[in-house]
């Protein structure tokens, strides 16, 4: 087997001074990269603020040969942190939108602040830290880009709509930054891991979180960060050394109106909801213009008036 190697690329891992970002920073190292080990160091609801995280994880490294610079810097000042990678390597290639908190409430208790810090950390401070290395990443031709985000963000968990929205929010950042970044071979792929950590440690039961080690979903990230990795605007779930790719399904609709000259009443919606939400046949629709294009097909069905038999199948839509 021919190894990856990440010879010559450097990598900011944000969150990297525990639980998952530790995995990728010591797995990248060790496969050759130079590494920026940004944590903040603060706590689990994303208090305070120490060295101690990043400075051991970059230890670690350099006890291995490895090379790795430390920044303290929150994710929110994204600029500092593509400045260390530049000021101590030269370049960027690859970022990995890691660093989290929670600040786990029911919906109705969310205060402003606990949501505006939970939409900082994760879904601000990877824009700031990837639009920094953006303009690098488009002269050189080249770079990778992970966020993370969560089963909570795509199914949605109990006290967590602080959470989720901003988790859910990576995603659409990244279905973007895909598009946009294709041209310039700059991929952005969404990891979604289930790991043994300090935001899990009392959520998940004691029996499945030993078996969660952040080790396992490190390669995941690692090779969507390869050079010869082609994927690009994916949603990867990872876990317990299990990896899969998830994404969002559409039904086969139906219609509400018959002829061009109706008009929908909410009793034709009524009327059709057990076809309108079956999802037996659901397909997935890789881009915006082919989701057009499918609505430019409905107005085609409409157009020419209704079929002849109720079950009569008329492209993807029928009746
Ligand atoms: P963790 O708490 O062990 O690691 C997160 C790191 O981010 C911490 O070291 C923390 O100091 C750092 N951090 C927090 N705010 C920061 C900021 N503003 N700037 C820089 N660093 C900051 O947690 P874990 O589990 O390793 O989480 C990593 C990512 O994975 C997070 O985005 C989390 O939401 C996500 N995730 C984790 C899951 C799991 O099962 N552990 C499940 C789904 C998503």
């Amino acid at each position: 087997m021919d190894n990856l190697r990440f010879d010559g690329r450097v990598v900011i891992v944000t969150g990297a001074g525990a639980g998952l970002g530790k995995a990728y920073a010591l797995l990248f190292a060790e496969r050759g990269a130079s590494v920026v080990v940004n944590d903040l160091g603060g706590s689990r609801s994303g208090d305070g603020s120490s060295c101690k995280a990043a400075d051991s994880v970059v230890s670690e490294i350099r006890a291995k040969g490895g090379k790795a610079v430390p920044n303290y810097d929150s994710v929110v000042d994204g600029d500092k942190l593509v400045q260390t990678a530049l000021e101590n390597f030269g370049r960027i290639d690859i970022i990995v939108n890691n660093a989290g908190i929670l600040r786990d409430k029911s919906f109705a208790r969310i205060s402003e602040s606990d949501w505006n810090l939970v939409h900082d950390v994760h879904l601000k401070g990877a824009f700031k830290v990837t639009q920094a290395a953006w303009p690098h990443f488009r002269k050189q031709n080249y770079g990778r880009v992970i966020v993370t985000s969560s089963n909570s963000g795509l199914y949605g968990n109990f006290g967590q709509a602080n959470y989720s929205a901003a988790k859910l929010g990576l995603v659409g950042l990244c279905n973007t930054m895909a598009i946009e970044g294709r041209k310039n071979n700059i991929n952005c792929n969404v990891i979604v891991p289930t790991a043994a950590s300090r935001l899990t440690e009392d959520i998940l039961p004691p029996d499945f979180f030993a078996e969660l080690k952040p080790e396992l979903i490190a390669p995941v990230v690692v090779w969507l960060c390869h050079e010869t990795c082609e994927e690009n605007g994916s949603i990867i779930e990872s876990a317990a050394g299990w990896a899969t790719k998830c994404h969002l399904v559409r039904g086969n609709g139906a219609l509400l109106r018959h002829k061009i000259t109706d008009t929908v009443a909410p009793e034709n919606v009524r009327d059709v909801w057990n076809k309108l939400t079956d999802m037996s046949s659901a397909t997935r629709l890789n881009s915006i213009e082919e989701a057009s294009s499918t609505l430019l097909g409905v107005l085609d069905e409409i157009k020419s008036g209704p079929q002849e038999t109720e079950n009569e199948a008329v492209g993807v839509f029928s009746y």
